[in-house]
């Protein structure tokens, strides 16, 4: 594993709240005639989003789910396998769903979860993705809302990792390997 170091800042605690708040009005005036909404978490990476979202969202019944998706294992090199683990079941069908993603990149995980979860005949079905990167896509995949499309540059913090690490960081940086 390569040594790591932070380069610089792209969004602070502050740009953060408020690209989470611009998400936030959107998906509230969207869901303004919605009673109830099933959301779900992609762990690991969109928890500190997701907790950050809720909480600005006003639709009455929000049931909070989680699934485990991982394709990119302990190194920043996609096996280009996506893996699925449901933490505890959950009710998809005839609900409105939800799903909220730190990232997009290739596409693959989102992809995969939205053609596993329309399997389930929900009444409809979303995603939210606080960052994207569109020029990474290597299928075709387009996210409903998205906080930032960003350059292609590894980042970490606000629940993104390098190998496990930075998820802490309250704002999002750049990381590049370390040349000693
Ligand atoms: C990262 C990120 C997204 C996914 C995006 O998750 O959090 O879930 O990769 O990549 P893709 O568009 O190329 O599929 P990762 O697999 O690293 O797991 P983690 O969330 O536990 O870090
Ligand atoms: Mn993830
Ligand atoms: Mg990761």
């Amino acid at each position: 594993m390569k040594n790591m170091k932070i380069k610089e800042i792209m969004f602070t605690e502050n740009d953060i709240d408020g690209i989470v708040s611009e998400l936030a009005d959107k998906i509230n005036s969207d869901y303004k005639d919605c009673q109830s909404l099933t959301l779900i978490c992609v762990l690991k990476g969109s928890v500190i989003f997701t907790a950050d979202l809720i909480r600005k969202l006003k639709i009455p019944d929000i049931d909070l789910n989680f699934i485990s998706a991982s394709s990119y294992g302990d190194s920043d090199i996609s096996c280009g396998e996506v893996k699925f683990e449901s933490v505890k079941e959950f009710n998809v069908s005839n609900n409105d769903v939800l799903v909220i993603e730190d990232i997009v990149d290739t596409g693959k995980t989102l992809k995969k979860l939205v053609g596993y979860l329309k399997g389930k005949s929900p009444k409809s079905l979303k995603v939210c993705g606080m960052f994207d990167k569109p020029e990474r896509r290597s299928v075709e995949f387009e996210p409903d809302y998205i906080g930032r499309s960003i350059p292609d540059k590894f980042i970490v913090g606000y629940g993104l990792d390098y190998a496990e690490k930075y998820r802490n960081l309250p704002y999002v940086a750049v990381v590049e390997e370390e040349t000693v």
